[in-house]
């Protein structure tokens, strides 16, 4: 039975990929490493843990010693690695959390993966998730591809094209069997209302002001959650050593205009008059060194693998839009304690 680590199984993108592995592999062993942060929650997974493949450990990646002595114990496979600090919001305010987690905890696993695996590099994988935030800002035209020069902006994206460059310099220097994929802004269920459509979701749903950076003209490439982790599936199994694919769904909307199609939607889920929702628009401070646009070329993996999305994103917002209006108690538990001193902080008092 092979064995697979996957960092950081208890957040969004890594519940969704932690279920398709574990339901589609029964042959594999599956241990989901997470520290559980303020965005890892156990409850995102419910439908798995009883699973015989399935298996739950906490730590944290930033810990050497227990990420040496967790490798040389379980002898895994395969570690596909996401884990990190996310959300560029609260890397402004502390960017020392994201060097510890998503740069040194990377390096971490590197460094126990690459003396565990030292006989046999080329019978292991290492795949690390990363974003397109790692490319900077598009102007209004053209597209992220493979070779775009790094240009990071945000601490968090500093901090994800430093791990990058780490893996890739493990494989360039060591021979370690990585690979990397940088996607675009995921959507979807299980994603916590720290970000853009999940707080405008429960904003709405809750009366509240839906706050829109600057003028709302910030572009983001949307993809749906589950489409993203069907490619770290195949990528997983298929890529060659050292490569790396960017993954995005084609799909560019305006901030202000994915708002009204919001709500739009949410009116008629919430039998609202048509209007209704729109009117909690509330324009705010701008993000400090907000990126204008991102948009993903992603017809290699498109050409290579034969990825395609699933899901247009009028479709797939509105099933957004029915989980979390089904799913109340999951918004109520993550959104009391920590999260109201954190709105508070990035909204109110700002
Ligand atoms: P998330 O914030 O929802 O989840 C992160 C998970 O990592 C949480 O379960 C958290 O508990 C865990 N974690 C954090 N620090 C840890 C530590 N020190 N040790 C062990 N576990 C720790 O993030 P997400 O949105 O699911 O993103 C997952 C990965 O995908 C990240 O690497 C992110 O950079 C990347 N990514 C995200 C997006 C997006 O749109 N959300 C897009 C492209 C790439
Ligand atoms: P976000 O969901 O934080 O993802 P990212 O910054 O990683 O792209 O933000 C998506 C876009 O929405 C981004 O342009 C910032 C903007 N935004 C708002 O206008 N208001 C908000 O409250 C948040 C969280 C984001």
């Amino acid at each position: 039975m092979k064995k697979i680590l996957i960092t950081g199984g208890a957040g969004f993108i890594g519940s969704h990929v932690m279920r398709l592995f574990v339901n589609k592999y029964p042959d594999y062993m599956v241990v989901n490493l997470d520290k559980l942060t303020y965005a890892g929650n156990l409850a995102n997974l419910s439908d798995i843990e009883d699973k015989p493949n399935y298996e739950f450990i906490k730590g944290d990646i930033v810990d050497a010693p227990f990420i040496d002595q967790l490798f040389a114990e379980h002898k895994f496979d395969g570690v596909i690695h996401l884990a990190a600090e996310s959300h560029v919001d609260r890397s402004i305010s502390n960017p020392l959390e994201f060097v510890m987690t998503n740069v040194i905890g990377t390096v971490n696993l590197l460094n126990a993966a690459r003396n565990e695996w030292k006989d046999n590099f080329s019978g292991h994988r290492f795949y690390h998730v990363s974003t397109d935030e790692v490319y900077g800002s598009l102007g209004e035209t053209g597209m992220f591809t493979e070779t775009t020069a790094y240009d990071p902006h945000s601490p968090y994206s500093a901090s994800k094209a430093s791990s990058d460059h780490f893996v890739r310099a493990y494989h360039d220097t060591y021979g370690l069997n990585t690979v990397i994929s940088n996607c675009s802004n995921n959507y979807g269920s299980f994603h916590f209302p720290e970000k853009l459509i999940p707080l405008s979701i429960n904003n709405i749903k809750n009366n509240k002001p839906i706050p829109i950076y600057g003028k709302g003209e910030n572009i983001r490439d949307w993809l749906w959650v589950e489409d993203h982790a069907r490619a770290i599936d195949l990528i997983y199994h298929k890529a060659k050593p050292g490569s790396t694919y960017n993954i995005g769904g084609h799909n560019e909307w305006k901030n202000i205009d994915l708002i009204q199609l919001l709500c739009k939607i949410m009116d008629k889920k919430l039998n609202r008059a048509e209007g209704e929702s729109a009117r909690l628009i509330t324009f705010v401070k701008d993000r400090a060194g907000h990126d204008l646009r991102y948009a993903i070329d992603s017809s290699k993996l498109q050409r290579e693998l034969g990825w395609l999305p699933s899901l247009q994103f009028e479709e797939g917002l509105e099933k957004t839009v029915d989980w979390y209006l089904a799913n109340e108690e999951w918004l109520k538990n993550v959104t009391s304690g920590d999260y109201m001193n954190y709105y508070e902080e990035q909204y109110v008092k700002r």
